[in-house]
């Protein structure tokens, strides 16, 4: 049976450097895919060596791997989070939703060695299109909250891009815990906010991540530039930092006209093709 397993990017909302401090957070899933096609043979694996590497220590069986994805890689939409989940689910796409993110999670940190939270999964496989998902990192128990009409989001490249694995992302500065405890605070006030409100929460977080250290000179700037455009509400780095993503909050669609708004999507999906 060929299968296909079709996985979103997400965006994070607010909630920056919190997963791995048992902190919270509220992404969700956007409408750009990763597609996984699987198709089983008799003996060996063939297919881009990463994926082969990944698939083998997910425990998969014989198949011919092929991925295509409109997921940037590099650029803080978890792109890596996508495929990892993709292989998972590939494997055996009737799994508990909490191993699955917990499986993805461990392929990230044995097969690509990266060091990374549970954020990326968990907003990946716990999506629900038209919502956000507050994630408590502390029970890891999950909330839908409907993203309201007025919460528009455009996404700037920062025109940096990092490799997850490549940088310092544990930071151990000092400023962590304070960061932490700020950030849940706007991810509560987040969630009852008006357009206006999570705007400036947007902004208030990005200070902070900077203060954290996982922000760039050239991404300040750019976020600064963001901040003072008229009918940009709010903005901020997303993700990991040191490059990626900016999310800016707009008014309007006309709002920052080079760039398109933001689809919520659904979780995973998966096909048999018979
Ligand atoms: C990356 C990691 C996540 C999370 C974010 C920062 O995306 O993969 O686990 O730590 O950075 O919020």
């Amino acid at each position: 049976m060929i299968r296909k397993v079709i996985v979103p990017a997400r965006v994070n909302i607010i909630g920056e450097h919190t997963d791995y401090a048992n902190g919270l957070a509220l992404p969700f899933a956007v409408n750009l895919n990763l597609e996984l096609l699987i198709k089983p043979r008799k003996s060996d694996f063939s297919g881009h060596e990463t994926i082969v590497a990944l698939w083998k220590a997910a425990g998969g069986y014989p198949a011919d791997l092929t991925i295509t994805s409109e997921i940037p890689i590099g650029k803080g939409m978890s792109s890596s989070a996508a495929l990892c989940v993709a292989i998972v689910a590939g494997v055996e796409p009737y799994q508990d939703k909490m191993i699955i993110c917990h499986k993805a999670q461990k392929l990230e940190h044995e097969v690509l060695g990266t060091p990374c939270g549970l954020l990326d999964q968990m907003a990946i496989v716990y999506a629900k299109e038209g919502h956000a998902t507050k994630i408590n990192f502390e029970n890891l128990s999950v909330e839908h909250i409907p993203l309201p009409k007025s919460w528009l989001f455009k996404l700037v490249d920062s025109g940096f891009d990092r490799r997850l694995s490549e940088v310092d992302y544990h930071t151990n500065n000092a400023y962590l815990q304070s960061h932490v405890d700020q950030e849940n605070k706007r991810v509560i006030e987040a969630i009852n906010s008006d357009a206006a409100n999570l705007g400036r929460l947007l902004n208030d977080s990005h200070k902070s991540l900077r203060k954290l250290g996982v922000s760039l000179p050239q991404i300040d700037a750019l976020v600064e530039e963001l901040q003072a455009t008229k009918g940009v509400l709010g903005a901020r780095m997303m993700g990991g930092g040191f490059g990626g993503m900016i999310i800016a909050l707009v008014a309007n669609e006309d709002i920052l006209p080079n760039y398109s708004r933001v689809i919520s999507s659904n979780s995973f999906t998966f096909e048999e093709l018979g």
